[in-house]
């Protein structure tokens, strides 16, 4: 069962295309995640799935609704979490949530139970009363997701949910995440974009890296890894000289460099290779001080499809707007 379909779908801002002749179709109940860089068009796609945003051509269907013709549907079935914070910080958390519901139309007779609902899932039930102001940066992202929920969406969009907010915090909405389309039985689909490479890796069933406003690759974090056949090596020893050149013509090794006296060998496949680095130091006399295999991360596979680092532009835009929302308290 398909949850979103996009069909050539593309937006240009005069001469920029921001999403270009996009293709992609997401399963339902699956945690699908966006990645790329700075500007790849990963704001813009959203934002025409959730029918903020007119495409420049193509369309797409969400929950089976077209984005086009039947964007009321649309709205419907999706909730929505900002890349930017959207709650007002002057009104508690509960009146939040209200005002919400009776823009969504959910039912009077429903709307006090609905709250009580999202307000305990998302653990801000104690502090539903206060001013949303005096909430830290996790309880508002978390108070957002509350919202994005309330009227019982089939599609959860999220702009990069955990953005400047701590590791634990982070974690913490993870496995909310991860629980509420685990309890919905393939009735909730999340589709996130993230700057967090470990988001996408411990998070998401399945990611895509947009570059550009297209999609380079797309597979599980599993599958990404483990195709980019990068295993590094770092051999410690006192003259790491002698063993690079030794290395560096055998045909299964990539690449030998010396990174802070330390040799790095990067290898296509490892298995018999650690061995046969063994019996050459031994031949050699070369004494190993400490050898360690590090496997290829979501850094790596980012890198190598996009060939940039990942910035974190807009986790300080995230960071200062956080900071002048609790200057005006
Ligand atoms: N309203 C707009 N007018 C003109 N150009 C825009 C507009 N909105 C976005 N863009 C441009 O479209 C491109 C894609 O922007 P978008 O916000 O979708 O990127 P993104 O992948 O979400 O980036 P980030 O990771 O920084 O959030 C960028 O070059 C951006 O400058
Ligand atoms: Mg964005």
């Amino acid at each position: 069962m398909i949850a979103i379909q996009t069909f050539n779908l593309t937006k240009q801002y005069g001469s920029l295309t921001a999403v270009d002749s996009l293709s992609l179709t997401i399963k339902k109940g699956t945690i699908f995640g966006l990645l790329g860089p700075n500007g790849a068009g990963k704001s813009t796609l959203l934002s025409m799935l959730c029918t903020i945003l007119n495409p420049t051509s193509g369309t797409a269907t969400v929950n089976g609704f077209d984005i086009l013709s039947e964007s009321e549907k649309v709205r419907q079935n999706i909730g929505i979490v900002f890349q930017s914070i959207s709650i007002d910080d002057r009104l508690t958390g509960r009146e939040n949530l209200k005002f919400h519901a009776m823009l969504y139309d959910v039912p009077d007779e429903m709307i006090t139970e609905r709250i009580g609902e999202v307000l305990s899932l998302l653990e801000l039930s104690d502090r539903a009363d206060d001013l949303v102001r005096t909430y830290s940066g996790g309880m508002i992202r978390r108070l957002e997701m509350a919202r994005g929920l309330l009227h019982h969406p089939h599609i959860l969009f999220l702009d990069e949910p955990t953005i400047g907010l701590d590791p634990q915090t982070r974690e913490h909405i993870w496995s909310y995440i991860r629980d509420l389309t685990r309890k919905k039985k393939g009735n909730l689909t999340v589709l996130l974009t993230t700057h967090y490479m470990d988001e996408a890796d411990l998070l998401c069933d399945e990611v895509a890296i947009i570059d550009k406003g297209q999609i380079i690759v797309r597979d599980s974090p599993e599958n990404l890894k483990r195709d980019l056949q990068g295993e590094k090596i770092r051999i410690k020893m006192t003259s790491p000289e002698t063993l690079s050149a030794l290395l560096s013509e055998n045909p299964r090794i990539c690449k030998v460099s010396i990174e802070s006296g330390v040799l790095e060998v990067r290898i296509a496949h490892n298995g018999k290779i650690v061995q046969e680095i063994f019996d050459i130091t031994r031949e050699a006399g070369i004494e190993i001080e400490h050898i360690s295999i590090h496997e290829p991360t979501m850094h790596d596979v980012f890198l190598y499809y996009t060939g940039k680092e990942i910035r974190t532009e807009e986790e300080d835009n995230f960071t200062s707007q956080y900071r002048k929302m609790r200057r005006r308290r």
